[in-house]
């Protein structure tokens, strides 16, 4: 079976492509390479050992899409990661992020309606629910969703809401995913987390700070009402989440429902300082940070109920924070690695 992965070099796209190839899918992966490298594409295939269709394509431009689609007509499934999501940026640049997050969701919806294509796999976030009280947690897909925080956050709701419309109306099936604080890399440090410029992510920047890329971390607060001050986020293994997304292309075949959303965490919140102390025992190296203020929109903790995929969809994570932190600093040394050899 053939599924297309749009956004397939990127963080999350990337580990994907690698876990279908590995139980046995062909993979056609489009990526515009605007937050991503092309080189992705040859690490990929590196790890897996088999080849696969990579091409450059923008989920805003209709023609291409529908020329992918045209070009591979046994594609039967569709995995749709390629969106824009820094917060901050969002709220500068609005329309930027209605352009690429919603525009390009109804691009690749009406390209899937052009080529009978049934079965679409839809990047979701965690933001959906907002601020959770603590009595809440760990939240379940059947709590609200609230008004979005950001444009980013809104994007993410308006496209659920428009997947939920569409699978309402037509033959198409959609699985939307709501990651909860992906992290890590790969265990072989080919691929990893890519961002351009200063990261606003918590794990890229510890990394970065450890390598001697980034001064200091600055925590955001450590007046909440959590166990040390800090907030509580659900990292999960950037692997963990990709097979969660193997699983939703084989629950698609099978289901008979329409629409369904599941959460994909580890069910365990962890701290931003308890981060920092496993990072420090796994990489044996002491981070350089300090305490600073809050930062605005960030809840004060959040982690999932992960029961409905494990029980719907076969899966659950498999991975310790430790493995993940552990992963994420062998990418960091690696690309090091790659920098030196360039400079040499
Ligand atoms: C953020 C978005 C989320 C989005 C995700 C995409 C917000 C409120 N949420 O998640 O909607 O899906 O990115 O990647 O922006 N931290 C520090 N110092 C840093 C960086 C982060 O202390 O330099 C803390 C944050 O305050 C937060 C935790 O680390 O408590 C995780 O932050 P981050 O990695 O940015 O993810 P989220 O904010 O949870």
């Amino acid at each position: 079976m053939k599924v297309l992965v749009t956004g397939g070099a990127g963080f999350i796209g990337s580990h994907t492509v690698v876990e279908l190839q590995q139980a046995g899918y062909d993979v056609v992966a489009i990526d515009n390479f605007e937050n991503s490298s092309k080189e992705v594409f040859q690490s990929i295939q590196q790890i897996s050992g088999k080849p696969f269709i990579g091409i450059e394509a923008d989920i805003r431009d209709k023609n291409k899409l529908n020329e992918v689609f045209t070009a591979y007509p046994d594609i039967e499934a569709v995995i749709h990661f390629a969106a824009y999501k820094a917060v901050g940026e969002s709220v500068e640049n609005p329309l930027a992020y209605y352009e690429n997050n919603v525009g390009g969701t109804v691009n690749l919806l009406e390209a899937m309606r052009n080529h009978s294509v049934k079965h679409l796999v839809f990047s979701s976030s965690c933001t959906v629910y907002g601020d959770v009280p603590a009595e809440a947690l760990p939240i379940t897909e059947s709590s609200p969703v609230v008004k979005a925080n950001s444009p980013y956050g809104n994007t993410k709701k308006v496209c659920e809401e428009l997947l939920f419309d569409v699978s309402k109306s037509s033959e198409v099936k959609i699985v939307a995913l709501r990651y909860f604080n992906p992290i890590g890399a790969h265990d072989s440090a080919l691929i990893g987390e890519l961002p351009n410029g200063v990261p606003n992510n918590l794990i890229p920047f510890v990394t970065q700070t450890a390598i001697g890329i980034r001064e200091k971390l600055t925590v955001f607060g450590n007046d909440y009402p959590t166990r040390d001050g800090s907030c509580i986020r659900d990292f999960i293994h950037v692997v963990d989440l990709a097979k969660a997304h193997v699983k939703a292309i084989t629950y698609l075949a099978n289901t008979k429902r329409k629409f369904e959303v599941f959460n994909v965490g580890t069910g365990n919140g962890n701290t931003v300082l308890e981060v920092i102390t496993a990072f420090e025992k796994v990489s044996g190296r002491k981070l350089n940070y300090q305490i600073g203020g809050r930062r605005e929109g960030d809840v004060v903790q959040i982690f999932a109920s992960c029961d409905k995929a494990e029980q719907e969809l076969g899966w659950k994570a498999e991975r310790t924070l430790e493995n993940a932190l552990e992963t994420a600093w062998k990418w960091e040394l690696h690309l090091a690695d790659v920098k030196k050899n360039q400079t040499n």
